[in-house]
């Protein structure tokens, strides 16, 4: 995507950040198209780590954004350091108890495939994303499948997705592939509701 094909009301260093990471602003592009992200929506996003500071901004201003990270992020003014509303002090590879049925938006990108989780820290992940979701909520997943695919532990990306399918209902999903055609990640957006599936290659 061109820098200015950006939204004219991205301005200021929330332009320029997105302009200079064409490779994360994809999916902060498309994200809002296909999940509501109206106002008062509470919205989770797991690791977001460095660009934490710049996505509010471009979703709905009045959402409640909370940042989940297994760092324990100390700063006494941690919230403002992450413009975010809330953080959250989690590994998302045990079982969470709390946080039931809470989100409404729940972000998890670059997380689950990325570490050396083993399978059973994989379906602990899930099962977190699932009972913190809110019944009529939405979760966007991402899979980057060549980083999985060098993982020791569990490297099966195929297999994450089935997880996911049984656990969730996949509403869409992008697939996006690198310049040798190869599968580079693929997204997809879970509802706890059954509806038909959109497959979509990018
Ligand atoms: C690769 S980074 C940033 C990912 C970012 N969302 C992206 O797409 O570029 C992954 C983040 O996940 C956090 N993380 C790693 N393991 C985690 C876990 N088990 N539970 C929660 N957060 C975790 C890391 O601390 C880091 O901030």
């Amino acid at each position: 995507m061109k820098t200015k094909s950006l939204p004219k009301t991205w301005n200021g260093d929330v332009r320029n950040f997105w302009s200079t990471h064409s490779d994360r602003l994809y999916q902060f592009y498309v994200l809002p198209k296909i999940v509501p992200f109206g106002a008062g929506k509470k919205v989770l996003e797991i690791g977001a780590e460095y660009y934490s500071r710049y996505i509010k901004p471009i979703y709905n201003s009045s959402c409640s954004l909370s940042l989940l990270d297994i760092k324990p992020y100390s700063h006494p003014d941690i919230k403002n350091v992450l413009n975010v509303d809330r953080f959250i002090h989690l590994d998302m590879t045990v079982a969470i108890a709390d946080y039931a049925e809470e989100f409404d938006i729940i972000i998890s990108f670059g997380v689950l495939s990325h570490y050396n989780f083993s399978e059973l820290q994989c379906e602990l992940y899930l099962d977190n994303l699932l009972q913190m979701l809110k019944p009529c909520g939405m979760c966007a997943i991402k899979i980057d499948v060549q980083i999985m695919e060098k993982l020791e532990k569990f490297s099966n990306w195929e297999k994450l997705l089935l997880m996911i399918k049984e656990r969730f209902s996949i509403q869409a999903s992008d697939t996006l592939y690198d310049s040798m055609g190869l599968k580079q990640f693929i997204i997809t957006y879970c509802s706890k509701e059954k509806t038909d599936v959109v497959d979509r290659n990018i």
